[in-house]
């Protein structure tokens, strides 16, 4: 096991690092800059959905949310469920495509909520890593990830994959011509590498290990990544923490926030939702919380902040891949300061089989 690990401490920190060449072989072969268009060989026909569901657990919800932005930006409705929840009040699916997040391809919420929607009419697509899975059997369509294996239960790379990956589907059946959005792609894998290169997470980490518990926040496409960047603080940390969107934070969790609640703020660009987040950002500042802030540097959400991690200015949808590295790595660095048990956090599987 140790040498699987290539010299890192945790199979986790050696994911975190492989995720340039993750997102690589997500890209390889797929995306035609000049002609700005993207080919998915996995689809024979690409489907034309007029409208889009997402069923998805845990990690994959998250990176549901974000694909259904996407969706929603290049015109077509689009909805982020959670697998469990779509089983129990299934919406009308008939004319939507419905497609399941799930790295394993295993996750039986995740299956059960695809067989409902075909037991309604609907045409189904797997977003998935594994090759044989269930999902990509059952599934009328399939698109793979293409992140190689994932042996830390917290995922990682198979996160930036699958963001990576729905840019593509989305692009390949929404909104073809987006060559902004290509370009930001091709360059996503250096400059993730970029920040793991200069991250100083670690050193950020270590300030806040005694923290009461901590919240994220973010707008747009950051709200996911906010949710993500709690969600991997709790899974190997045992620490409480709570991602919310930017704006729900006076709506209540407001309460909860003191000078022993670090909260990490993600803002990107410099557009009407950064804006906004800097707002929220001010108002805890002045409850005397630390803030981090996870930015672009585009807006003037420094000046509130204790901490800055920064990443490079790019496109918002490649910006939310870079901003989730830097809460990879604080989330990893915390963990490992408190000495716990990374790659197998306790209660948790890979794979979750049971619903
Ligand atoms: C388990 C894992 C999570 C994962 C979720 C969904 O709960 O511990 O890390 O996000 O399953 O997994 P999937 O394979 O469907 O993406």
């Amino acid at each position: 096991e140790e040498t699987g690990k290539s010299g890192y401490d945790h199979f986790m920190l050696k994911e975190i690092h492989e995720q340039p060449r993750a997102l690589r072989q997500c890209l390889r072969g797929r995306v035609d800059e000049l002609g700005g268009t993207v080919e998915l060989d996995e689809l024979d026909e690409p489907p034309r959905p007029t409208a889009v569901q997402f069923v998805a657990c845990g990690t994959s919800y998250h990176a549901a949310l974000y694909g259904a932005q996407l969706f929603q930006d290049a015109g077509i409705p689009a909805q982020a469920f959670l697998a469990s929840e779509y089983v129990t009040s299934p919406p009308p699916a008939g004319e939507a495509l419905v497609v399941g997040v799930t790295q394993s391809g295993e996750t039986a919420d995740t299956l059960s909520a695809l067989r409902e929607a075909k037991g309604r009419g609907a045409r189904t697509l797997a977003l998935t890593n594994v090759v044989g899975s269930t999902v990509s059997r059952e599934c009328d369509h399939v698109i793979y990830i293409r992140a190689g294996p994932e042996i830390g239960v917290a995922a990682s790379k198979t996160f930036a994959s699958q963001l990576a990956a729905l840019n593509l589907f989305a692009l390949a059946t929404a909104n073809g011509g987006d060559r902004d959005a290509l370009g930001a792609l091709r360059d996503l894998p250096s400059e993730v590498q970029a920040v793991i290169d200069d991250s100083t997470a670690a050193a950020v980490a270590e300030e806040y290990l005694d923290a009461e518990g901590y919240f994220f926040i973010g707008r747009g496409l950051n709200y996911p990544v906010a949710l993500e960047g709690a969600l991997k603080l709790k899974e190997i940390t045992y620490r409480h923490a709570e991602g919310f969107a930017a704006g729900e934070l006076k709506h209540g969790p407001l309460a909860l926030v003191t000078e022993n609640t670090p909260v990490i703020a993600i803002a990107t660009g410099d557009d009407e939702l950064a804006r906004k987040t800097v707002g929220n950002v001010k108002e805890v500042e002045a409850r005397n919380a630390p803030v981090i802030a996870v930015t672009d540097g585009q807006s003037d959400i420094e000046r509130y902040a204790d901490h800055v991690l920064p990443i490079p200015e790019t496109h918002p949808r490649t910006a939310a891949v870079l901003a989730n590295v830097q809460l990879q790595l604080f989330a990893y660095h915390t963990a490992a300061r408190l000495g716990r048990s990374i790659d197998k956090p306790r209660n948790l599987a890979k794979s979750v089989t049971v619903e």
